[in-house]
């Protein structure tokens, strides 16, 4: 007959039964650390390997949304996942602005310099002119712009990588970044962070709500961001609408 019927316990159906809850989202995502050059053979850079950022855009992909991912080199995407490449926080900053407005949710999963060189050097620094002195510059701080433009119906992520007073510094980065959530590692601790298949970490929301997320795979902590993602949304039900019903979306 064709009634439904009760799976048998222990069969493939999780997938299909999975909550979409993130079904006709924009997310934009960004990953991976970014490079700073100094000439056309060195840069400045750190060890942000992306795996975290892409497992965000992939799990994001999985639940229904349309995932965008600014990363810093071919790393592969999931299919249907929109893949914008760039090196310097500078492109990285400007792949962002372009999507940021049309976001529902944006997750700042990158490691990205906050200070650059000064002057980039046409050539190569030659040995024989004796050891250069290397002037620092700021970067823009990507996220911090963010929150000061993000709009209603939009979900800011911001990653806090910490190699002491984890849950302080990681409350004081959400409240100066503007965030709406804040994903903090212990990057100093076994396993944790950089380069890792695995990750801990503390999810903290701006409305005090805190959780814990012992070591996982990356695939895992994703989950868990992304459900942190979707409670936050349903506590601020105005959050819901979708962003082209803001007639001020544009501005
Ligand atoms: O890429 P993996 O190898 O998988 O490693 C994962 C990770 C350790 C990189 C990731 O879990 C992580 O912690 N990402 C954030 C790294 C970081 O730059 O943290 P931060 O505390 O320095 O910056 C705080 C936030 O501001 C971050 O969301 C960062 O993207 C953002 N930022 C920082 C500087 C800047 N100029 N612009 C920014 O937007």
């Amino acid at each position: 007959d064709l009634m439904p019927r009760e799976f048998p316990a222990g069969t493939a159906v999780e997938p299909l039964l999975a909550p979409q809850h993130l079904a006709g989202l924009r997310v934009l995502v960004r990953a991976r650390g970014t490079r700073e050059p100094l000439e056309p053979v060195r840069f400045l850079g750190n060890r942000s390997s992306g795996k975290q950022g892409h497992a965000i855009a992939d799990e994001a992909a999985a639940r229904g949304a349309k995932v965008t991912i600014v990363t810093t080199a071919g790393r592969p995407v999931a299919a249907g996942v929109e893949a914008l490449a760039v090196e310097t926080a500078a492109e990285m900053e400007q792949a962002v602005l372009s999507r940021s407005d049309a976001a529902d949710v944006v997750v700042m999963a990158a490691a990205v310099a906050d200070f650059r060189p000064a002057v980039r050097h046409d050539q190569k620094i030659k040995k024989a002119g004796g050891t250069p002195e290397i002037v620092l510059e700021p970067t823009p701080d990507i996220l911090a712009g963010l929150g000061r433009r993000k709009r209603p119906g939009q979900t800011l992520v911001g990653f806090a990588a910490e190699t002491e007073d984890l849950r302080a510094n990681a409350g004081a980065k959400l409240a100066a970044k503007g965030a709406d959530l804040i994903v903090a590692n212990d990057v100093s601790a076994p396993s944790v962070g950089f380069e890792h298949d695995t990750n801990q970490v503390l999810i903290m929301s701006g409305s005090g709500i805190e959780r814990d997320i012992p070591l996982s795979d990356k695939r895992a902590v994703a989950r868990a961001v992304l459900d942190a993602v979707v409670s936050s949304r349903a506590t601020h039900p105005p959050d819901l609408l979708p962003n082209d019903n803001h007639p001020g979306s544009d501005t």
